[in-house]
């Protein structure tokens, strides 16, 4: 089986890499070979090579400069999707799009389910959206698409809040982290694992068209900046950990903003999928574990 992957290079692209099955051949082009901005770049691609799949992880994902760079930012992560979409009709290949929380507006207090209408209220949210949207208006045969929804990506290696909050304990005595955005981290190596096992269960049953997988449990970043402090001292990562203070989003302000609450209702995709998310927390000890062993050997 032949995979096109792109953003190979992000935080789950390198673990789509590290968990490849046996007998897949992964076709991985970097940045400089294909340019998501690049519309018939994304279309000629797929051509080219032919895949059986196309796996989008590449994205725009710089929340706060996506509200400046919003041309951008629409078109690696709204027409790259549709450029694909449009290639893969053709071929007869499949597409496994990697999407976001942040299509939600954040105006609830349950678990969004794969089928509530989007709102996005951010730039990169919006951008996020019209990918989706584009897709479904475009996909000739709807079982050859999938869109994979998952939050606030951690993994040991790129950046992402905990590696950040990681250096911040070993270097500040107080640090303050908001406490009223509520969701959950996903592990990207848990979230590569799911990829594969939708890749492989579309030869056998039909998958719906949008699915969504996040770690277990609901907390908010201050939950999660407190637990790094906590087991980066007990893994002795770091000496110390910084004290934490709650504060309110508006004592932090941002270009862009984000869902009050955008927990994912995955309980359609355990099912179908046979697989049971880990609480966040163990998630997070496992990736820091890792962290520490990657930098032993670096
Ligand atoms: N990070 C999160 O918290 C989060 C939450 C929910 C959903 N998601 C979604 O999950 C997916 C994976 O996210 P991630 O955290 O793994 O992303 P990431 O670590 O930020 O990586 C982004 C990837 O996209 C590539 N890329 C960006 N612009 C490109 C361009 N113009 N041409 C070619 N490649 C380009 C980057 O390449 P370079 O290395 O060359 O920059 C990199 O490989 C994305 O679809 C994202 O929207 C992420």
């Amino acid at each position: 089986m032949k995979i096109l992957l792109t953003g190979g290079s992000g935080q789950l692209g390198q673990e789509i890499i590290k968990y490849k099955p046996k007998g897949v051949e992964i076709f991985n082009p970097s940045r400089n070979i294909l340019d998501l901005s690049d519309y018939m770049a994304c279309k000629k691609i797929v051509e080219d090579h032919k895949p059986d799949w196309v796996v989008n992880c590449g994205a725009y994902t710089q929340v706060e400069e996506a509200e400046k760079n919003i041309q951008l930012s629409h078109k690696i992560n709204s027409y790259a999707p549709a450029a694909f979409t449009e290639a893969i009709n053709r071929l007869n290949s499949n597409l496994l799009h990697i999407s976001t929380d942040f299509v939600f507006d954040g105006n609830q207090n349950f678990p969004y389910s794969e089928n509530q209408n989007t709102n996005p209220i951010s730039q990169y949210g919006a951008s996020k959206a019209l990918g989706e949207e584009l897709i479904k208006n475009k996909i000739v045969d709807i079982e050859k698409a999938t869109i994979l929804r998952t939050s606030w990506l951690i993994s040991p290696r790129g950046k992402n809040f905990i590696l950040t909050m990681l250096k911040l304990h070993s270097e500040k005595d107080i640090l303050k982290v908001v406490s009223d955005q509520i969701g959950c981290p996903t592990s990207a190596g848990d979230l590569a694992k799911v990829c594969w096992k939708i890749i492989k269960l579309k030869k056998k049953k039909k998958l719906p068209f949008i699915l969504h997988w996040c770690d277990a449990g609901v907390t908010s970043w201050f939950d999660i900046a407190v637990a790094v402090g906590e087991i980066a001292k007990e893994l002795d990562l770091n000496k110390k950990e910084a004290i934490i203070f709650p504060i309110n989003t508006s004592e932090y302000p941002t270009s862009a903003k984000r869902p009050k609450y955008s927990i994912l209702n995955t309980r359609k995709t355990s099912q179908l999928l046979e697989v049971q998310p880990n609480h966040w927390r163990k998630n997070l000890r496992n990736i820091l574990i890792e962290f520490k062993n990657l930098k032993k050997f670096k």
